[in-house]
């Protein structure tokens, strides 16, 4: 990893950070996955959402959230006034970890220099973490999901603090369609955060 920090240090911007991780040997993902999933959206944005890991329709277009719970991100983010074009979007592992399994910690720790250089190098004011393993893995936190959502964690990049919002992962949010009012909560919240009233 100390490796991965060097590398991801050197990349003085997206694109040489996406060539870099496109030459990056050192996660296993790689070897098994179709692309790299680097980002989407527009990464001159304030605002920055970051899921967990690619599944297979990620894997095959090469961008985060295409598949249902990139739809329903999708609908969550139009229901706010927001898009695509006016949020940047990625996720804490860019390679696909093989039939959708988790990314083992180990996996999260490799590539977790890579996320942190994006996020420094896109320098948003405001970045959404959905789920835990994103809340966990940029805040430090080890709140669970449940507890984390709705809140602002600090997020630090050299001597700046970034808030970091917590919310649920619309993939759980497929499985438990119950919970979507928890997340519409949080979206208000991003929306007056969004317009300095939060
Ligand atoms: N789930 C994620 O966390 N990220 C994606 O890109 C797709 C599904």
């Amino acid at each position: 990893a100390g490796d991965a920090r060097a590398q991801a240090r050197n990349a003085q911007s997206l694109e040489e950070l996406e060539a870099l991780l496109a030459g990056f040997d050192g996660c296993p993902l790689k070897f098994t996955a179709k692309n790299l999933v680097f980002a989407d959206g527009n990464p001159a944005s304030k605002l920055m959402f970051v899921g967990e890991a690619p599944g297979a329709d990620e894997d095959r277009v090469g961008k985060p959230f295409m598949g249902r719970s990139g739809q329903l991100l999708d609908r969550m983010m139009a229901a706010i006034g927001l898009d695509r074009t006016n949020a940047y979007v990625t996720n804490i592992v860019p390679w696909r970890p093989p039939g959708n399994r988790n990314p083992t910690p180990q996996e999260v720790a490799i590539c977790r220099p890579f996320i942190e250089r994006q996020i420094e190098l896109a320098d948003p004011d405001l970045i959404v973490c959905l789920g835990s393993p994103a809340t966990q893995t940029l805040t430090g936190t080890k709140d669970g999901i449940l507890k984390a959502r709705g809140r602002f964690y600090p997020y630090r990049v050299g001597d700046r603090e970034i808030r970091a919002l917590a919310t649920l992962h619309p993939a759980y949010l497929l499985r438990q369609p119950v919970q979507k009012r928890l997340a519409w909560r949080d979206f208000r919240t991003l929306r007056a955060a969004l317009d300095g009233k939060a």
